[in-house]
C-alpha cells in the first residue's frame, strides 16, 4: 500500500486529498495541519470549508483510508509516508525584502526542514502550494543536504481547482500538471504520481513538464484568468459611458473561437486568496529578472481590479445624492464568489470597508460566509450588522448592493423587499445577476455593471 501524507488541510489540501482517497482505496492518505481547530472540524460533520459535494466525498473516504491529524505526530507521519504533498499557505510577504509582493515561503521552508529532520527513507516531495518559479531548486538544496544519504525527489504538481467547484474540478480536471527533473529518479517520481492520478484522470489529461515550466504555469494560469476579468471590467467602464451593453459585447466577442466565452463576466472585481497574490508574485519575479516592462504589464491587471471596486463605490455615493452617511445599505454577499465560504480578498469586503469610511450603516448578508467575513473585517466588524436573511437585511435599507453571485439572490421576492425599504430605493448589481427591467418596474433605481442605469429621476452621472 502506498502511503501519502499531505501537510496543510486547507482549501486545497483537504478537498484534494479527499478526492485522491476516494479514488484510490489502495492508498492510505493522512492529512496533518498545525491548526487543531481545523483538524477537529475536518473530523466532524461541520467541515471547515463550504464546498458543494465535499461532504459526500469525505463520507466515503474518511476513516477508511483518509485521516485528518494534528501535527503533534508529524515526525512519525513524515517518516511513515512515501509521498508527501505540501499544501501549506504561501501568502504575500508582509515584511522585509519584497514585502507586499513576493511570496512568503516561511511555511514552505518550515515543512521542508521538518521533512529533513524526520525522514529516514526516500520520499517524493510534491509542491502542491503555488510557489515562485525555481522554488523547487531551493527545496532540493535544503532537503538533499541531509547527512544520512536519504534521496528526496521534489516535484511540482500545482492545483488548478477553483473554489466553489473544487470537487468537480478535482473529479474531472481539465488537466493535471506534474513537473519534475529530467533525471532517472526524477522521471521515476513523475511516473509514480502519474499512476496515482491515472486512477481516475484520463492519461491524455496528465501533462508532464520540467519543474520550472510547471511552477511557472500555475502563476501564469492565474494571471491570464485575472487578466480576462480586468479586461472585460475595463470595457464595462467604457460601456457605461457609451450606452453599449457589456453583456452584449462579451457575447459578441466570446463567440470568436480564438477568444472563447469563459471568464468574460463584468463584475465589481475579482477576489480570492490566489489571483492577487500570484500576480504580485509574478510581477516581483519579473522585476527580479530585470524585466520591468513585463512586470508593469501584469501589475496593470491588479490596478484595473482596484479601479473597478473604487468605481463601484463612487457610483453608489454619487447616485445616492453624494451622501451615504447614516444610510442603511444591505450588501448581498460576503464570499469572494458564489458557492464558497471564503472571504479572502473578497471585493465585498473592499466595498464594505469603503462604505464604512462613508459612515454608512452597513448590513452584510451571506448564506455561508458571515463568520469568515467577521474575522477578516477584524476590528471593523463591530461597526457591521451581520444578517443571514436577505429580507431582514434589506428591511429599512436605502440601497442593496449585490456583491456575490449566489443564485438565491436572483430569486428573492424583490416586490416584498422594495416595499420594506426606504424610498427612493437603489439597487447596485455588482454581478449582473438580477432582472434589471423587472426591478425598475417595481420602482427600484437600478445600477448594473457596464450598462446604462435605470433611474426614475434624471440624475446625470458624474463618474
Ligand atoms: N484556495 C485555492 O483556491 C487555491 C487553488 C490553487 C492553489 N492554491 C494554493 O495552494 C496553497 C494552499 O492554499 P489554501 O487555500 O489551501 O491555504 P489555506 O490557508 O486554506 O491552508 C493552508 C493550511 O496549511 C496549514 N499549515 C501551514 N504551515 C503548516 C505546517 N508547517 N504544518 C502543518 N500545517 C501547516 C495551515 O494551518 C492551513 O490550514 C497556496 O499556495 C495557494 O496559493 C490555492
Amino acid at each position: 500500500m502506498r502511503k501519502i501524507l499531505c501537510i496543510g488541510a486547507g482549501y486545497v489540501g483537504g478537498p484534494t486529498m479527499a478526492v485522491i482517497a476516494k479514488h484510490c482505496p489502495q492508498y492510505e492518505v493522512r492529512v496533518v495541519d498545525m491548526n487543531a481547530d481545523r483538524v477537529a472540524a475536518w473530523n466532524s460533520d461541520q467541515l471547515p470549508i463550504y464546498e458543494p459535494g465535499l461532504k459526500d466525498v469525505i463520507d466515503i473516504a474518511r476513516g477508511r483510508n483518509l485521516f485528518f491529524l494534528t501535527d503533534e505526530t508529524i515526525a512519525e507521519q513524515i517518516d511513515w509516508a512515501d509521498i508527501i504533498f505540501v499544501s501549506v499557505n504561501t501568502p504575500t510577504k508582509a515584511f522585509g525584502l519584497g514585502a507586499g509582493r513576493a511570496a512568503d515561503l516561511q511555511f514552505w521552508e518550515k515543512t521542508a526542514r521538518q521533512i529533513l529532520q524526520h525522514a529516514t527513507s526516500p520520499k517524493i516531495i510534491i509542491e502542491k502550494s503555488t510557489l515562485p518559479v525555481r522554488t523547487a531548486e531551493a527545496m532540493s538544496h535544503i532537503l538533499n543536504t541531509n547527512s544520512i544519504g536519504v534521496q528526496f525527489d521534489v516535484l511540482s504538481n500545482p492545483e488548478f481547482l477553483a473554489e466553489g467547484s473544487a470537487i468537480r474540478d478535482l473529479e474531472e480536471p481539465d488537466r493535471v500538471l506534474i513537473g519534475g527533473h529530467n533525471t532517472p529518479s526524477g522521471q521515476r517520481a513523475i511516473e509514480t504520481i502519474v499512476e496515482l492520478y491515472a486512477n481516475w484522470v484520463p492519461r491524455e489529461k496528465i501533462i508532464t513538464t520540467n519543474l520550472w515550466s510547471s511552477e511557472l504555469s500555475k502563476l501564469v494560469a492565474n494571471a491570464f484568468l485575472a487578466q480576462r476579468i480586468s479586461s472585460i471590467n475595463a470595457i464595462s467602464a467604457l460601456c457605461e459611458k457609451t450606452e453599449a451593453d457589456v453583456e452584449e459585447v462579451a457575447f459578441a466577442i466570446g463567440t470568436d473561437k480564438r477568444i472563447g466565452p469563459h471568464f468574460l463576466r463584468a463584475s465589481v472585481g475579482f477576489g480570492g486568496s490566489c489571483f492577487k497574490k500570484d500576480i504580485l508574485n509574478l510581477v516581483y519575479i519579473c522585476e527580479q529578472q530585470g524585466l520591468p516592462e513585463v512586470a508593469e504589464y501584469w501589475q496593470q491587471v491588479l490596478k484595473m481590479n482596484e479601479y473597478q471596486g473604487a468605481r463601484f463605490v463612487a457610483n453608489m455615493v454619487h447616485s445616492m445624492f453624494n451622501s451615504l452617511s447614516g444610510k442603511r445599505i444591505a450588501l448581498f454577499g460576503a464570499a469572494f464568489k458564489a458557492n464558497t465560504s471564503d472571504t479572502r480578498e473578497s471585493p465585498a469586503l473592499v466595498v464594505c470597508r469603503e462604505l464604512l469610511e462613508e459612515r454608512a450603516d452597513v448590513v452584510l448578508c451571506d448564506p455561508h460566509a458571515l463568520e469568515n467575513a467577521r474575522q477578516d473585517l477584524d476590528e471593523q466588524a463591530e461597526k457591521v450588522n451581520f444578517v443571514a436573511d436577505p429580507y431582514q437585511a434589506a428591511k429599512g435599507a436605502h440601497a442593496i448592493a449585490i456583491l456575490t453571485e449566489w443564485a438565491h439572490f436572483a430569486n428573492l421576492d424583490y416586490h416584498q423587499i422594495y416595499n420594506s425599504m426606504a424610498h427612493p430605493a437603489f439597487i447596485f448589481d455588482g454581478r449582473n445577476i438580477l432582472d434589471h427591467q423587472a426591478l425598475f418596474k417595481l420602482g427600484f433605481n437600478v445600477y448594473p455593471i457596464g450598462k446604462a442605469p435605470l433611474q426614475h429621476f434624471n440624475h446625470g452621472r458624474t463618474w
